[in-house]
């Protein structure tokens, strides 16, 4: 039986165990797919895995999406101009790193029917996921890309990697049309921001990385007329959806059964 897993720290948020092992039932596929709290130590090992077939393929969360990749033969392309991984199998037998949030960012966006182009653009954090997020915004053309984290030079670091980023300060809003929570605050059911989103009214876009919980407190704060509210499950499924390809090779289906099973 084929073997997949999903590692993080923390990892008891995923509900990539639940969608994974669905499509695999409704498919009947021989596997099954766990998920593991793992430690930078750790992460040799599982590529280790990898390549004597004993596991068939990763997902890669927070906070490993980089880390991991010291320990990959190969990176895709998409992984390597971002330094970003999320999905990880053997191929031709090298052990390969994908990257599959560009995709799911951008599918998500493309389901809303919003129009990047032109738009300026606020992004929260400057983890793992934000030079994905990047890649795809410019890809469809965004007009400006502000970057705000709490740890400064960690923005600084993701600017480097990109052409017209823009770095402001932790707390302070330009004028803008879409923002973008990357950062890991609302996981914890009373994680606050204390930032005053109170500028951003009417036909703004709340975009929230997380999806589990399905409101956070950057949604409620977008949460005013004329505003577009949208959390990571969209992106959360698409990611997934091309994961699963990748090791499968072909896609499953996102409907809404599999979005009902999720949220039950
Ligand atoms: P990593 O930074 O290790 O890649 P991540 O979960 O991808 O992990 O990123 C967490 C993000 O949430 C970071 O941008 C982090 O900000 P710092 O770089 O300053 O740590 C942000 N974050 C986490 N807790 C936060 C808090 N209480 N306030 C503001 N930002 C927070």
């Amino acid at each position: 039986m084929k073997k997949y897993l999903v590692v993080g720290n923390p990892i008891e948020h995923s509900l990539s165990p639940k969608l994974q092992n669905y499509w695999l039932n409704f498919n009947k596929i021989e596997a099954i797919y766990g998920k593991l709290q793992v430690y930078d130590d750790d992460l040799k090992e599982l590529c280790n895995s990898i390549k004597n077939g004993q596991l068939n393929g990763l997902n890669i969360t927070v906070p490993f999406k980089k880390k991991i990749i010291p320990h990959l033969d190969v990176l895709s392309g998409h992984a390597l101009r971002t330094q970003s991984v999320n999905t990880v199998c053997l191929n031709n037998g090298n052990v390969t790193g994908y990257n599959t949030d560009i995709e799911g960012f951008e599918l998500s966006i493309k389901k809303l029917n919003y129009d990047v182009k032109n738009k300026k653009i606020v992004i929260l954090g400057a983890g793992g996921v934000v030079p994905s997020i990047i890649y795809a915004l410019k890809k469809m053309n965004a007009q400006q890309i502000y970057l705000s984290n709490r740890t400064k030079e960690k923005a600084e670091i993701l600017k480097n990697l990109f052409e017209g980023i823009e770095v402001i300060d932790w707390g302070s809003l330009p004028t803008f049309d879409m923002i973008i929570n990357a950062t890991s605050l609302g996981l914890k059911q009373n994680d606050k921001f204390g930032i005053d989103f109170s500028v951003a009214e009417k036909n703004k876009l709340f975009f929230d990385v997380i999806y589990n919980p399905f409101n956070t407190d950057f949604s409620e704060a977008g949460n005013k007329p004329g505003n577009i509210i949208e959390n990571g499950l969209n992106m959360f499924l698409f990611q997934a959806q091309k994961a699963f390809s990748i090791w499968h090779n072909f896609e499953p289906k996102i409907d809404q059964e599999v979005i009902k099973f999720l949220e039950g």
